[in-house]
């Protein structure tokens, strides 16, 4: 069963923790919800399972309007941040306790606790009570408890938190494996980006009580629609301009960002949202920037050719192999270069020049770009406009 969210909103004293918003997550999908912690992602899936009212809104579940509902009647399974198993039952018992409420035959209890204790790795740990297992077995089971009442919505809130990254690694890819073979509609709650970018489907970035973007990992990364969402997700280079100078096919904006000695002019390709004095974010992606050699060009003059030149110190390489990854002081601002290790002949703390194309900054829009695709934004190195002359 699918879920649909529709205006949900909760405050507490005043402070309104979700505002009016509105999600929806196909049936079978696995589904991220990232967000900062303080963000309302608990509160979200409390109010998927019904354990709090909303102030106002809905929650379908399939086509049931469970707004009414109490959590039991939902249908759900739930796993929460610190497991919560019952530390006097076994193993085999934590994960019978729901269907044992349920008054299931002994002989079927048996079956369907075996299927998720063999599903989830840990039948060896059967008999053993939850003091004796470790992280990762713990969060095992509570997914198996979770998924024995063979709910049609799965949530889960920050299931790996306590889990070292190893542990982390394997408990994430069985729980990918489980999801897929039974299909049931997942929603995870997570603060970190890397788990959300492991699971692929849809991941929806909560911020501020509202759902900023829903794309997939990779669509927020290349795509960003706000600068939350950049951010929170690693883009580099956001710059803050101002167009001054609106052209047939391009902008000449000021730099703006905080930091800056002083605003730096470039020429930018003319997308629709730009608007003369309206302050906009363009991110520029590392692997679009080239460095080049200061010579006797004056400081930060537009060229003609449509490469942008911004001067500045380096003050970091990193070797990453192939690439190195470089950052430069401009003025107070840095900026980050991806370059590749054989076009590198500059030392650290070198003056260079910032070079990069005029359709190489992108409006912060979301918007898979209307652009032919020779100038997406893509990190496909293929997609890459060509960068002459300078
Ligand atoms: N029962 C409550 N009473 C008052 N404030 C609450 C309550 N539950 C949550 N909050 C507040 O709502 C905000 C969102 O909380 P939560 O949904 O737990 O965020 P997240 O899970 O994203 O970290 C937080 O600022 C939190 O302090
Ligand atoms: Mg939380």
């Amino acid at each position: 069963m699918g879920i649909i969210l529709k205006g949900i909103s909760k405050s507490y004293d005043g402070r309104a923790v979700l505002e009016n918003l509105n999600l929806e997550i196909n049936q079978g999908e696995f589904h991220v919800l990232l967000g900062v912690s303080g963000g309302g992602k608990t509160t979200t899936l409390s109010v998927i399972a019904g354990l709090i009212k909303p102030d106002s809104g809905s929650v379908f579940i399939g086509t049931r309007d469970v707004s009414d509902l109490s959590p039991d009647k939902r249908k759900i399974g739930f796993v929460f941040q610190n497991h919560a198993l019952f530390p006097h039952l076994s193993v085999f018992e934590n994960i019978a306790y729901g269907l044992r409420l349920r008054k299931i035959t002994e002989k079927e209890i048996k079956r369907k606790v075996d299927y998720y204790l063999n599903g989830v790795s840990i039948a060896k740990e059967k008999d053993k009570f939850p003091s004796q297992l470790s992280g990762g077995q713990k969060q095992r089971v509570a997914l198996a408890r979770a998924l024995v009442i063979e709910p049609e919505v799965l949530l889960m809130d920050e299931p790996m938190n306590s889990l070292d990254s190893m542990t982390k690694e394997t408990v994430l890819d069985e729980l990918k494996n489980i999801q897929q073979k039974i299909g049931v509609t997942t929603v995870y709650v997570t603060h970190d980006q890397a788990e959300a970018a492991f699971f692929g489907d849809r991941v929806s970035v909560l911020n501020n009580g509202k759902v900023d973007q829903i794309d997939s990992p990779v669509g927020l990364f290349r795509h960003p629609r706000t600068e939350f969402v950049a951010r929170f997700v690693g883009v580099k280079n956001i710059l803050k301009v101002s167009p001054i100078k609106i052209n047939n096919n391009e902008i000449i904006v000021l730099i703006k960002n905080e930091g800056l000695e002083r605003p730096i002019k470039i020429r930018v390709k003319k997308y629709p949202v730009f608007e003369i004095d309206k302050e906009i974010n363009l991110c520029i992606h590392p692997e679009k920037i080239i460095l080049k050699k200061k010579n006797k060009v004056p400081e930060n003059e537009i060229p003609d050719t449509g490469l942008n030149r911004i001067y500045g110190k380096i003050i970091n390489i990193t070797d990453f192999g192939n690439v190195l990854k470089v950052t430069i002081n401009i003025n107070g601002m840095e900026m980050y270069a991806t370059i590749p290790k054989n076009l590198f002949n500059f030392n650290i703390y070198e003056n260079v020049w910032v070079c990069f194309a005029t359709n190489a900054p992108h409006p912060l829009c979301g918007k898979k770009c209307r652009a032919p695709a020779s100038e997406r934004r893509c990190l496909n190195n293929s997609n890459f406009a060509p960068l002459n002359g300078g």
